[in-house]
C-alpha cells in the first residue's frame, strides 16, 4: 500500500485542528487560511493521517517520501460551478460581442445556449466523453480536486440524459468527486419558445423521473433570468425537483435583479450562483438563510459586466464562494488560479478570502466538507503541490500562470 510522507513543506495552508470539520468559512473568518510553517503531511490508503511542524516530526511506515522544500502545500480547488461537458467552442460570438452585440441579444437570435444545444445533439456520447474527459485533466492540472458539472446542453429528453450519462461516465473513471446537477431548465428550446407550460410539463413530468430514477443528478439548476425562466416558472421547476430529492442549486441574478436569490433561498437552495446584480434586499435575504452565495467573476470578466460586490458581502458576515462557471459561451475557461486573481484584482477579496472560497467554502457548495476542502485528517488526500513560492499571496499574484508543481490525487502524486 501507498503511505506518501511530504517533508519540509514551506507552508502547509488551510489546515484544521478540531474534531468536527468546519462546514463553512463566513465573514471576517475568511481573512483567516490557518497554516502550519516548515510542515509535514502524512497520508495512509488515499486519506490524510497527520500533520505537524517538522521540529515535531513523528515516526510513520511512508513507503514514499518527497522533499518539498519551498513549495506550498494546499487542499485542491473545489469547483462547484462548471458546464464542462459541451460540444463546441462559441468564438464567433465571442467576435459578435466585440462588434458589439450583447450576450442577450445573441441569445435572442438563437446563437448562445440554443447554439451550444444543437451541436450537442448531433454528437454521438462517446466523442462528448472524450472530450470533456479530457477538459477535465486540464484543469485538474491546474489544481481542481472536485468539480460540479451541469447537464443543460441537451434541452431534450436524450440530449439531457446523454449529457448526464456522459457526466456519470466521467464519475466512474475520474480521480476526483464530481456532483451532477439537472439544468434541462437552462433556456428554452425553440420549438417551446411560445409554450413555456408544455417545457415545464416534459421537464417535471418526462425528464425529472428518468433522471431520478437512473440517478444521474445530485442536485436541480435552473436559469433564473428574465428572458430565461421566470421566478414563478423557478419556483415550480425547484418544488419538482425536490420531489424527487434534487436540492436546488440556481443561478441567479446574472443578468437582472431577476428575484432569483429570493426565489433560491424559499426553495433552500444548496447555493444561489453568478449574483452580479445583487444589491442590500438580496444580501440581506441571504443572511437570514443557509444558502451559499457563489460568485462567478469568470462570467463578469468575459462578458464585459461589472462584478459582483464581494466585500459587501463578505463584510456583511456571507460565506462566499467561488467557482469558474467554465462553459463555452460566459466562461470559457475552468482555470482557477486565474479566478483567484480576478476574484482579488476585481472583486478586493483578499488572496486568504479567495482561497477559502473555492475551497472550504466550494466544498460546503457541494455539500463535500467531510471529504475535502481542508487539510484535515480523514479527509481525501486531494492536495496541490505548487511550485517553488514564497506565499499563497503569490499564486493569485502571478497571474496566467499555473502554480501547481504537481498533484496529489488520492494519496497518490501525479
Ligand atoms: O452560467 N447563465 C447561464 N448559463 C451559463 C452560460 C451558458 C452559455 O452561454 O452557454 C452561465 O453563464
Ligand atoms: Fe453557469
Amino acid at each position: 500500500m501507498h503511505h506518501l510522507l511530504l517533508t519540509n513543506i514551506k507552508q502547509l495552508c488551510q489546515v484544521e485542528t478540531g474534531e468536527i470539520y468546519k462546514n463553512r468559512v463566513s465573514g471576517a473568518d475568511m481573512k483567516q487560511l490557518p497554516s502550519i510553517e516548515n510542515a509535514w503531511l502524512y497520508i495512509e490508503e488515499g486519506k490524510i493521517h497527520s500533520f505537524g511542524r517538522m521540529d515535531d516530526v513523528q515516526p510513520v511506515p511512508a513507503t514514499d517520501v518527497i522533499d518539498v522544500s519551498d513549495k506550498l502545500v494546499l487542499p485542491a480547488w473545489v469547483d462547484s460551478h462548471t458546464h464542462l461537458v459541451f460540444a463546441c467552442s462559441r468564438e464567433k460570438e465571442f467576435v459578435d460581442r466585440i462588434n458589439g452585440l450583447s450576450y442577450e441579444e445573441i441569445a435572442r437570435r438563437g446563437g448562445g445556449i440554443l447554439n451550444s444545444a444543437a451541436r450537442l445533439n448531433e454528437m454521438d456520447e462517446n466523442e462528448l466523453y472524450e472530450q470533456s474527459l479530457k477538459r477535465l485533466h486540464e484543469v485538474i492540472a491546474q489544481g481542481t480536486g472536485a468539480i460540479e458539472i451541469k447537464s443543460g446542453y441537451g434541452l431534450t429528453l436524450d440530449g439531457e440524459l446523454k449529457m448526464l450519462r456522459v457526466i456519470r461516465k466521467l464519475k466512474e473513471n475520474s480521480p476526483i468527486p464530481i456532483k451532477a446537477s439537472f439544468l434541462a431548465a437552462h433556456t428554452y428550446p425553440t420549438d417551446y419558445k411560445d409554450n413555456h407550460d408544455g417545457y415545464l410539463n416534459l421537464i417535471i413530468n418526462t425528464m425529472l423521473p428518468l433522471v431520478a430514477s437512473e440517478g444521474l443528478a445530485d442536485y436541480m439548476d435552473v436559469f433564473c433570468e428574465q428572458g430565461f425562466f421566470s421566478v414563478d416558472e423557478t419556483s415550480r421547476l425547484l418544488e419538482a425537483g425536490w420531489k424527487y430529492g434534487l436540492k436546488p442549486k440556481i443561478h441567479a441574478n446574472q443578468l437582472h435583479y431577476s428575484g432569483g436569490v429570493e426565489i433560491g433561498v424559499k426553495h433552500n437552495a444548496i447555493s444561489v450562483d453568478h449574483l452580479e446584480c445583487v444589491g442590500e434586499p438580496e444580501i440581506e435575504v441571504l443572511k437570514g438563510s443557509n444558502t451559499i452565495p457563489t460568485l462567478l467573476p469568470g462570467a463578469a470578466f468575459f462578458l464585459g459586466m461589472h462584478y459582483q460586490p464581494a466585500r459587501k458581502m463578505i463584510d456583511g458576515g456571507l460565506p462566499v464562494c467561488l467557482a469558474t462557471d467554465y462553459n463555452p459561451g460566459s466562461c470559457p475557461s475552468g482555470n482557477v488560479p486565474l479566478l483567484l486573481t480576478l476574484a482579488c484584482t476585481q472583486l478586493k477579496m483578499t488572496p486568504e478570502e479567495a482561497i477559502n472560497a473555492v475551497t472550504i467554502n466550494g466544498a460546503a457548495a457541494l455539500e463535500l466538507t467531510d471529504e475535502i476542502g481542508s487539510i484535515a485528517v480523514g479527509k481525501k488526500a486531494n492536495l496541490i503541490i505548487t511550485k517553488p513560492m514564497p506565499s499563497p499571496a503569490y499564486i493569485p499574484y502571478d497571474y496566467g500562470n499555473n502554480p501547481v508543481e504537481k498533484m496529489v490525487l488520492n494519496g497518490v502524486v501525479s
